[in-house]
Parts: C-alpha cells; structure tokens; sequence
C-alpha cells in the first residue's frame, strides 16, 4: 500500500503569552494557557508518504536526511496518525522550511503543524481543526497554535483531546511583529530542558502560574479592544516572567546574548521617543519587536542604523493551515 498528501503548509506563531512548562511530559499538556498570533513571514511545508514498502521512517529536510533525534518528535505524530487509521506502515516525511531552523525562530511549531496536515491526510483521517490541534500537539506545544491564523490560545486542557487551541476572533491586520535577528545558530538549551528544569527547579514557578492566568484576561480584553499598546505591554512582561523563571532555576540558564540586551535597550529607547513598541523573546537570542503596522518601516530603518549587523524581518498576521491543490493554489485546509 502506498498513500501520498499534497503538500501541507503551516505558518509560524509567536506566543504573547509563553507557554512555559509541562504538565504531562508524554502527552505534552502544558501548565498553563498560552496566547499567540500566526504569522506569515515564516512557514514550513510538508509532505508525507505511508509505504508498507518502506523499512523505516524517514525525515528529509530541505533535502537532507534527519537523524533520530529530531525523527522522534514527528513519530508520535505519525504513530498517532496510524493507530487511529489503523495501519503500520512507515512514512516518508519531505519537508521545507521556510523559517531558519532552531534560531528561537519556532521552527517546530510550523513543522510539526504542517506534519499533523499531512500525516493525517495520507492516511485518510478527515479530522476537525481541534483534532489536528491536538494532534500537532503532540510533536511540539507550540505546534498546536499554528492550526489557526491570527490570534489562538491554547487551552491546556486535562487529556489528549482537550489540550488544544481554539482561534480567537478579533482584528490582529493593525499588528506588526519586527524580527531583530542577532544570530542564527542552534541553540544550546532545548525548549523541553529548559521548561522542565524551570518547573522543577524556579521557586518563582508558582508564581508563574498564577500572574499568567491574569495576563491571559487582560490581554483578551485588550485584543478585542485593538489596544496594541496594553497587547504589547502586557506580553513584554510575559516574556520578562518566562525569562525570570530561568535565571532563577538551579543551576540558573538563559537565552540572552549581548546583543539581544542591546536590542530590548533599543526597544526601550524608540518607546520614550514615542513609539509603540514593545519586545517578545523566545528560548533563543532573538528579540521580536510588537508595534503598529504604521510604524514598523520606521523602527526598522533605525535597528538598521544602531545595529547593523542584525537581519530585520517585517511579519504580519497570517492565516491557518493550508494544502495545495491539484491546480497549484493553496488553499485553507478546513473550508
Ligand atoms: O513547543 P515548544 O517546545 O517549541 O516550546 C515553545 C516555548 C516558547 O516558544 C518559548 C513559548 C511559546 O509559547 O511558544
């Protein structure tokens, strides 16, 4: 037997809220909700192929074959995708990634979202969005978030099916998200170590838990009201808590270079010059810039000018998972 998907595109997201911590290792439940917005300057694009031919499963990206390590992730996905299609035979798994790969740049998470699309597809599973959600999950957290365009929040759910993310309805086209881009390299503390040594290690965890649910309220409330300062404000200070819980872990770790100091000192300056920027930072050295669409030429031509040795790149909101037709167009994965 042999079962091919179209190819299966899914964009990056970048949480407001951070999701920061597991509550179940396994099945990849987080402690606590998180909020992100889908966007369209990165991407990754997947196709997979079931064979009964096949000795075993295979990950290429962007044509070079994947060791263990990084097949791991897309196997619960896959092993998933084939108990509930009821088969065993091993994929082959081609992907492109239009995002550089483990630069804090979340290349996993539209990954592992375009691979849910596509596994699933192979295998004739006709799954709701929620499900894909969930299923997404699995391969990584954040995966689960890219399902949807614009603005999603993870609900972290008890089980399987009730950890997943739901789109929240709400302009997010005035929104502009400016990638400061200090280095691109892998990164030395993988998102999974570095949470479960927070959880187990940060007195300052329970803490977490508890300002993040009140985040979450307030900046529902203020994405619905398109307030993009209090947006910007309160997922600044997200991120600052995520980052807290690391540099307070024993022994402590963190993401942060220099330059990304410098860059947040930067951020600092263009807002009491008047702008409306704000600054996000994931498990890696790079810092992303939340500001107004209108403002967003401007705060670049001057990271251009202060730190030139950084890659600017300008990111809007953008859509939910896609697959290409037999015509060539892509087109929304649900209708
Ligand atoms: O799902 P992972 O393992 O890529 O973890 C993502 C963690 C952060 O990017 C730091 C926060 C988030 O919510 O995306």
């Amino acid at each position: 037997m042999t079962a091919q998907s179209p190819w299966v595109r899914a964009y990056t997201n970048i949480a407001l809220i951070k999701y920061w911590g597991k509550a179940d290792e396994q099945l990849m439940i987080p402690q606590n909700n998180s909020l992100s917005l889908t966007l369209d300057a990165f991407y990754s694009e997947t196709r997979v192929t079931f064979d009964s031919k096949y000795a075993e499963d295979e990950l290429i990206l962007d044509s070079v074959k994947q060791d263990a390590s990084s097949l791991k992730k897309a196997q619960k996905i896959l092993d998933f995708v084939r108990s509930q299609a009821q088969f065993n035979s091993a994929a082959r798994i081609e992907s492109k990634n239009f995002v550089p790969t483990a630069a804090g740049l979340a290349s996993s998470a539209s990954g592992l979202a375009a691979l849910a699309g596509a596994a699933s597809l192979a295998a004739g599973l006709r799954l709701t969005r929620y499900e894909l959600s969930a299923l997404a999950r699995l391969g990584s957290g954040s995966a689960c978030r890219s399902i949807f365009g614009g603005f999603s929040e993870w609900e972290k759910g008890h089980d399987h099916e009730s950890s997943h993310a739901y789109p929240i309805d709400a302009h997010s086209d005035q929104l502009a998200m400016l990638f400061i881009i200090v280095k691109s390299q892998p990164k030395e503390v993988s998102s999974t170590q570095g949470m479960q040594h927070a959880v187990s290690t940060s007195p300052y965890y329970p803490g977490w838990l508890t300002s993040t649910k009140d985040d979450l309220i307030k900046i529902k409330s203020a994405i619905q009201n398109d307030d993009i300062k209090q947006i910007g404000q309160i997922a600044e200070s997200s991120a600052l808590k995520m980052h807290a819980l690391n540099f307070s872990s024993f022994p402590p770790f963190n993401y942060w270079t220099p330059e990304s100091i410098e860059a947040m000192n930067h951020v600092k300056i263009l807002r009491n010059n008047g702008f409306t920027t704000y600054f996000t930072m994931d498990a890696g050295p790079n810092i992303k810039i939340i500001c107004p669409k209108d403002e967003v030429q401007a705060v670049s031509q001057y990271f251009e000018r202060e730190m030139p040795s950084t890659k600017r790149v300008c990111a809007f909101a953008g859509p939910g998972l896609q697959w290409q037709n037999a015509q060539g167009e892509w087109v929304p994965y649900h209708e």
